[in-house]
């Protein structure tokens, strides 16, 4: 058992600004299910979007890309509050000793990204943004005598005590169920990304924040807007359902999609924007495309670029490919869309308050109401950070009001050896085929009855297992995510429906 003030589930950009905000006479315990370096922020390449100044028509031009983005279905407050507070949250950063890129003239290297109408993203050793904010965070972090870290120790399930959250029960690297009582929780757990065959995401990404918010009844909304990254490598010799991200940015600095007939197909969709418009047109137009050709792939194209200056800008990408016999700038990039990033979740105001008294979610798994139905490019860190900042401000403020600290008895189930391996590969199968880019009724109901019996099944034989644990997660947003498709039958931004 243990006890804290407040209790922080996962260690990406979310879960690490929360704890760093905090005021040090606030004691912190940061979880972590692996290490605590590992998350879907470490992967993070393209960068944080932020208009670094005081001009008012910059910031409302950030506003205005965020809204068109999201097709207006974002929640107009918190879009706003999100672009003010960006200037703030990444001086705080730098002030925490992340270096971001700068040119000759000693100023601010920024690029452009899809639905971006002018330079505004920060970069970081190119195109490792995420590893070097993450790090530097950590570094911060390990110097304060405030803060604790647990690795492999994985949340379960909430406690709650007339309706207000008062800690977590958790399992230990043994597999030990055991309470850690907090005044406050906060959810930083990240996404979703393992719900389908193939993702960005590091495959840890299986919605533990949002099955455990599920369990207690928490709003969640917005689950049908699954946002598809156009390009991933497309590399057939890779088995692994974690698929390589190749940046945006890298279409923002010039670089062309075509399909396999070396047609510049973006001019049929989006005859102005082209590879710059927003991630869901671009990613239904790669479908379509693939689809037209009887391909599985298209090609980033960037042989008009200079190799030279695309290895310094894009040495993770650059390497990546390397290793994989694709040059930058010399060969054709096949790519192909996959799941990326989840645009709702559980619902929370601007302070990162969930519905249920204590309990705040963070990141990508909050529903904040800036993404709308398409995350804009670049957004998601950002999001991470502002928000991150408001939570840890209203939790130090709320932080007496919270209930006396007590001990609730905690139930243990059985621990048993079961492979889950092919109930998740189900569970990706149909997410894959239904619930992907393009749906339809009779898919989203076949899924929905499906991802229904899994869910019976694993509630019926209890296992306490982290395998057990994840799928039961990845089972409850598989259904959230197919139950909201089926109930919003007009397609708008990432979710598109033909009938
Ligand atoms: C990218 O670099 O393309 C991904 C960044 C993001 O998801 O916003």
């Amino acid at each position: 058992m243990k006890k804290t003030d407040v209790l922080i589930v996962g260690t990406g950009l979310a879960g690490l600004f929360t704890a760093l905000n905090l005021d040090e006479s606030i004691n912190v315990v940061i979880i972590s299910k692996t290490k605590i370096q590992l998350s879907n922020s470490v992967l993070a390449q393209g960068g944080i979007a932020c208009e670094y100044n005081d001009d008012q028509q910059l910031h409302q031009a950030h506003i205005n890309d965020t809204l068109k983005a999201g097709s207006m279905l974002n929640d107009p407050e918190s879009v706003e509050f999100l672009v003010e507070k960006a200037h703030e949250s990444v001086k705080k950063l730098i002030s925490f000793g992340v270096q971001f890129d700068i040119g000759d003239d000693n100023l601010f290297l920024v690029t452009k990204e899809g639905g971006h109408s002018s330079r505004r993203i920060f970069h970081s050793g190119g195109d490792a943004t995420g590893k070097n904010v993450t790090g530097s965070l950590i570094i911060q972090l390990m110097q304060k005598k405030n803060i604790e870290f647990m690795e492999e120790t994985m949340a379960l399930n909430l406690l709650v005590d007339d309706k207000e959250v008062i800690g977590m029960s958790c399992l230990d690297r043994h597999e030990q169920i055991f309470p850690i009582y907090a005044k406050k929780v906060v959810l930083a757990t990240g996404g979703i990304g393992s719900v389908y065959n193939s993702t960005t995401n590091d495959l840890l990404a299986t919605g533990d924040g949002i099955g455990i918010a599920y369990r207690q009844d928490v709003h969640i909304s917005h689950m049908e807007f699954v946002q598809f990254h156009p390009t991933a490598f497309y590399n057939e010799n890779n088995h692994s359902r974690q698929r390589f991200l190749i940046t945006e940015a890298l279409r923002g600095e010039g670089a062309y999609l075509v399909n396999v007939e070396n047609e510049r197909f973006m001019k049929k969709y989006s005859p102005e924007l082209m590879e710059l418009a927003p991630r869901d047109i671009v990613s239904q137009a790669i479908f379509k495309e693939m689809y037209d050709t009887w391909t599985d792939h298209v090609f980033l194209d960037t042989r008009h670029l200079d190799p030279k200056y695309l290895q310094s800008r894009f040495p993770t990408v650059f390497n990546h490919l390397k290793e994989n016999g694709v040059i930058l700038g010399v060969d054709l990039i096949p790519v192909a869309p996959c799941e990326h990033f989840l645009c709702g979740g559980i619902d929370t105001d601007l302070r990162g308050r969930t519905s249920l008294k204590s309990l705040y979610a963070v990141g990508e798994t909050a529903n904040t109401g800036v993404h709308g139905a398409n995350r804009l490019a670049s957004n998601s860190l950002l999001e991470c950070l502002v928000f991150a900042m408001a939570a840890s401000g209203d939790i130090y403020k709320n932080l007496k009001d919270s209930k006396p600290m007590k001990e609730m008895s905690i139930a243990s189930n059985d621990v048993y050896n079961y492979n889950y391996k092919p109930i998740r590969k189900k569970i990706g199968d149909y997410m894959d085929e239904h619930v992907s880019i393009v749906r339809e009724q009779s898919g989203l109901q076949l899924t929905i009855e499906v991802i229904e019996k899994i869910l019976i099944n694993l509630e019926k034989y209890p296992n306490q297992t982290k395998n057990y644990y994840e799928t039961l997660n990845l089972a409850s947003t598989a259904y959230l995510i197919t139950k909201q498709a089926l109930e919003r039958v007009k397609s708008i931004g990432c979710h598109y429906r033909i009938n």
